[in-house]
């Protein structure tokens, strides 16, 4: 268990995971249980503002942060690009410059993965990705809470996704893998991730899930990706559908996990996504848990 003392020294920003220990993330998930049986139970916003930019759709990280930074006795601010000087042609320096001298923190949302960068080299309070091109790590916080609600420990956990290559199976590799978890990350050739980031990558569905504790998948589009390209990716991702028959090759008490939105019949069918096996609406649930325990870290 970390002390207050030893988390003082936590780095500041939190845009791909990297920057928590595996005691930091093991803190992390006991406080986010304990937020979550008392949500008001931190005052650690109180009287400050958290500004919450959204270049792309929300419905989970929007009402997630939204309401946790509330309940932490805060202000969200919710800024759309569109609607800030960014949209004509205001540097990111100075919008980070501007944004630092009146809030607390800064979570952003985009497609530019050079625009969360630049944010966070010159913002001089802590910058939350809240997903990147490359990166989901909030995401992740709630998915191992949900792993350590089922399994009562994170650690020699096996956690296998199938499906699409993209930032939140990049994601759950490099923080899964910092928390002690077994990840493994099962694709179709042309979809897989091109490094490992600590995770074993398989293009055989069936052999990633064997005795697998959680099975996970997501949308075979992502946002950002080419539409045109959907029946393909469609043919080429089917056989990683999270269905009965793929769940039942994983370990007898195994969970069904995806980060949503869902699309059933395609990544998952229906019988897994409102089935016996699903922890995916908790999942969404510990979003708001895990984010109030990493602001807290973050702006203590
Ligand atoms: N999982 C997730 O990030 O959901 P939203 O896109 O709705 O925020």
């Amino acid at each position: 268990m970390l002390t207050a003392h030893r988390l003082s020294r936590l780095p500041r920003h939190f845009l791909t995971g990297e920057e928590l220990s595996r005691d930091e993330i093991e803190y992390l998930l006991n406080r986010a249980t304990e937020l979550k049986r008392d949500p008001h139970a931190s005052r650690a916003l109180a009287g400050q503002t958290v500004a919450l930019i959204f270049e792309h759709p929300s419905t989970r990280t929007r009402v997630s942060f939204e309401v946790g930074v509330f309940e932490m006795g805060g202000q969200p601010m919710i800024l759309r690009p569109g609607e800030m000087q960014i949209s004509r042609g205001e540097a990111i320096r100075d919008v980070a410059t501007v944004l630092s001298r009146h809030v607390a923190a800064i979570g952003l949302r985009t497609g530019d993965e050079q625009m969360l960068q630049d944010l966070a080299r010159y913002a001089t309070v802590p910058v939350i990705n809240m997903l990147s091109p490359l990166h989901h790590p909030c995401q992740v916080l709630a998915d191992l809470l949900t792993i350590k609600e089922a399994f009562g420990e994170v650690s020699g956990r096996c956690l296998t996704y199938v499906g699409d290559g993209n930032n939140v199976a990049r994601s759950l590799a490099v923080v899964g893998a910092r928390a002690g978890v077994d990840v493994r990350i099962a694709s179709p050739d042309g979809y897989a991730l091109q490094e490992d980031h600590g995770a074993t990558l398989f293009a055989d569905p069936v052999a990633a899930v064997a005795g697998a504790d959680a099975v996970y998948t997501d949308v075979w589009l992502s946002m950002g990706d080419d539409e045109s390209t959907a029946s393909r990716r469609r043919e080429a991702l089917s056989p990683f559908r999270l269905d009965d028959e793929l769940l039942d090759r994983a370990a007898p008490n195994a969970i069904a996990l995806h980060c949503l939105p869902a699309h059933p019949g395609d990544e998952i069918s229906e019988e897994v996504l409102y089935g016996r096996r699903e922890r995916i609406w908790d999942q969404a649930e510990n979003r708001r848990h895990a984010q109030k325990a990493l602001l807290e870290l973050l702006v203590s």
